[in-house]
């Protein structure tokens, strides 16, 4: 069976930058505690107007442009995310709209953060079928909308932005996805919510309270549930991929929060300087986390031939996943 490869990635961001110190005007907040209790410098926060597909189409350019396929040779877009530009028609269609990639069917996948490992976990088993398709599995979140700026234990948290991949079967070129492995639970999902967006609290609702458009967190809950099951998935990532933690050579984690990432290399005995973090200049971008942080590790030389790397994600539903890649 042909394995699964990544062939090309992307991302995009926001150009507007919010430092802990602007964040200080706004809020009884400091760059002190934001910087000690999550690792977050800054973030890039889409201006009134700027939309998802504003870019998820560039970061989609970046990577068909790097796998060396025109958008009309695409299959398949799976966009992992939780703030599409509409509710219908989907942030898969308006991507493959604005792309003209007229071959392609297209969906959403609405896993919170782990939105992009759900999509390459159904493109791999797509792939498995039909190993010629060409998939675009974009992930990422113009989270920012739904931030409540009066509510400093979340609004320091989150920034806007979005990656992608292309990913194949076909072809000896391209990094291995050598496993993918999700899980979820939704008794917990009280813990991470928007409530207000849905059929439940339909906008139209007598009692519709515009508060419920915004993201909840008990923050402490979800740390502990956070390193439980990002630990549980990646062992069971690595046991299906065949490999031995020992074997894991560098780590892509959800860029969530600093002491999180920390705990995991611990776990999986990964010195720091083998685990990517850029959660410094991006917060948590929801989905995006996973796919700009893995772009930027690929352009920047941090990921090298032969490397065995673990991907790990977490985030509302709640959601989880992991991913192995041998990079070539
Ligand atoms: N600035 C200053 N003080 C603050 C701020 C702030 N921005 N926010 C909260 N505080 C205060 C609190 O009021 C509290 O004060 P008190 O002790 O006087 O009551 C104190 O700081 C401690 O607050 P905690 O919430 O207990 O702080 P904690 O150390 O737990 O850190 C944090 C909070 C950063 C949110 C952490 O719990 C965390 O990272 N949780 C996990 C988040 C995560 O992994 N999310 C992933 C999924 S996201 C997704 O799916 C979209």
């Amino acid at each position: 069976m042909s394995p699964t490869r990544i062939t090309g990635t992307g991302s995009a961001a926001p150009r507007n930058v919010v430092t802990n110190q602007d964040l200080e005007k706004i809020m009884d907040t400091n760059d002190e505690w934001i910087t000690q209790r999550t690792g977050i410098k800054s973030r890039h926060i889409a201006l009134p107007g700027e939309k998802f597909s504003d870019f998820a189409v560039p970061a989609a350019r970046q990577a068909m442009a790097l796998a060396g396929i025109d958008a009309a040779d695409l299959d398949m877009i799976i966009c992992g995310t939780l703030t599409p530009d509409t509710r219908m028609p989907s942030g898969g269609c308006c991507v493959q709209a604005l792309l003209d990639a007229d071959r392609a069917f297209a969906f959403d996948v609405c896993a919170a953060c782990s939105g992009f490992v759900y999509g390459l976990s159904i493109a791999d088993r797509e792939l498995r079928f039909r190993p010629d398709q060409q998939i675009l599995v974009v992930g990422g979140d113009v989270v920012s909308h739904h931030v409540d700026w009066r509510d400093r234990a979340t609004a320091v948290l989150f920034g806007d932005g979005v990656g992608a991949a292309v990913l194949t079967g076909a072809g000896e070129t391209g990094h291995r996805l050598l496993s993918v492995e999700l899980g979820s639970n939704g008794k917990l999902g009280e813990l991470l919510n928007i409530r207000g967006i849905g059929s439940a609290a339909p906008v139209t609702a007598k009692d519709y309270d515009p508060d419920d458009n915004y993201i909840r967190m008990q923050g402490r809950e979800i740390f502990k549930h956070a390193i439980k099951n990002m630990v549980e998935i990646s062992y069971r990532a690595m046991k299906n991929a065949g490999i031995e933690p020992e074997q894991i050579t560098k780590i892509i984690p959800h860029q969530a929060n600093l002491r999180i990432i920390e705990m995991l290399a611990k776990q999986f005995r990964v010195p720091m300087e083998r685990v990517f973090v850029n959660i410094q200049s991006y917060g948590n971008t929801s989905a995006g986390t996973i796919p700009i942080a893995l772009d930027e590790a690929a352009r920047g030389g941090f990921l090298e031939p032969g490397d065995m790397v673990l991907l790990t994600v977490f985030g509302g539903g709640l959601t989880w996943g992991a991913a192995v890649i041998e990079w070539e």
